[in-house]
């Protein structure tokens, strides 16, 4: 990956965890010309992230200027981090939380003095600068404050802000879970193949690679025409042929359409759950 020039930095990034998201988010970084120098993690493990980035198991005495913070650890150990690390963040000490459930007023409460505090949902495919993150904050947090998180998150792929923040069960549903979801898909899709007498390991290929095309294809087409996924269909199923009668099937009676509701609807329900502690 060739570093952006015009990427804008924080003069110093403290990860608290490391682990499958946060990895994922830092390795784009580095990818993207982040400064190893730069960055400290903070992991009990101690183990080495990579090349340059400075790892500690426990917390420093005082963070250097211009540090922003990302939590990066899971959502129930944020009292412990949060006695220890609160007194070490200063009014201008940007905070991003990827912490799932854990609300803004939440992270306020326990870190009073940051002025800018940004929650961030992303999604696996950060790491190739291809995810979705969901990102939200409140009035207090400023407009230069949300402009540094979003130049932050945005070699990550897609920054989306969102107005309403009881819509993260529902985002999560969809951005967090979509890549299982899709991958579910594809492997149906394989295994849809070989159920109508196509060698199994031959399936598996073209069912992935068509997902990828066409997942590029859709993305172009809205980016370059405003062409939607709906269109594309539509466009690609001449009447009387073979992919419209496939697509009846899937659009009888909105099943295609019910089921991935369905599956929303279930994910945000455990998220909701999970919330109230279930
Ligand atoms: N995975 C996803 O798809 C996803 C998506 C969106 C958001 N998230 C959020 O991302 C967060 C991390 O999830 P994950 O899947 O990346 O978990 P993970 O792989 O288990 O990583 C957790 C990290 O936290 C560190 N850690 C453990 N105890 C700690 C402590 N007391 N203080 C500071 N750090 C500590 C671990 O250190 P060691 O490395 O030393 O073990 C590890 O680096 C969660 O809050 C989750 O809600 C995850």
């Amino acid at each position: 990956m060739t570093p952006i020039p015009s990427m804008r930095w924080p003069d110093h990034l403290f990860l608290i965890g490391c682990g499958n998201m946060a990895g994922q988010m830092l390795s784009r970084w580095l990818d993207c010309g982040l400064d190893p120098a730069r960055v400290t993690v903070l992991r009990p493990s101690g183990r080495p992230v990579a090349d340059g980035v400075t790892v500690i198991t426990d917390y420093p005495s005082a963070l250097p200027a211009g540090t922003t913070v990302l939590l990066g650890m899971k959502p129930y150990q944020i009292a412990d981090v949060a006695a220890a690390l609160a007194p070490l963040c200063r009014a201008d000490t940007p905070i991003i939380s990827i912490l799932a459930g854990t609300t803004l007023a939440d992270l306020r409460a326990r870190f009073p003095a940051a002025r800018d505090i940004v929650r961030a949902m992303p999604n696996l495919p950060v790491g190739l600068g291809e995810g979705v993150t969901a990102l939200f904050t409140d009035a207090t947090t400023g407009q230069t404050g949300k402009a540094d998180v979003e130049a932050l998150i945005q070699p990550l792929g897609l920054a989306e802000w969102i107005a309403d923040e009881s819509l993260f069960n529902q985002v999560t549903a969809l951005s967090g879970c979509g890549p299982a979801f899709l991958f579910r898909f594809a492997d149906a899709l394989a295994r849809a193949g070989e159920a109508i007498g196509i060698p199994a390991d031959q399936a598996a290929r073209m069912a992935l690679a068509t997902v990828q095309g066409s997942a590029n294809m859709a993305a172009r087409a809205s980016a370059h025409a405003g062409d939607s996924p709906a269109i594309l269909a539509d466009r690609v199923a001449s009447p009387g042929g073979m992919t419209r009668q496939g697509l009846n099937v899937l659009d009888a009676d909105d099943r295609l359409l019910t089921l991935l509701t369905d599956t929303l609807a279930a994910a945000r329900d455990r998220g909701e759950a999970m919330a109230r502690g279930e």
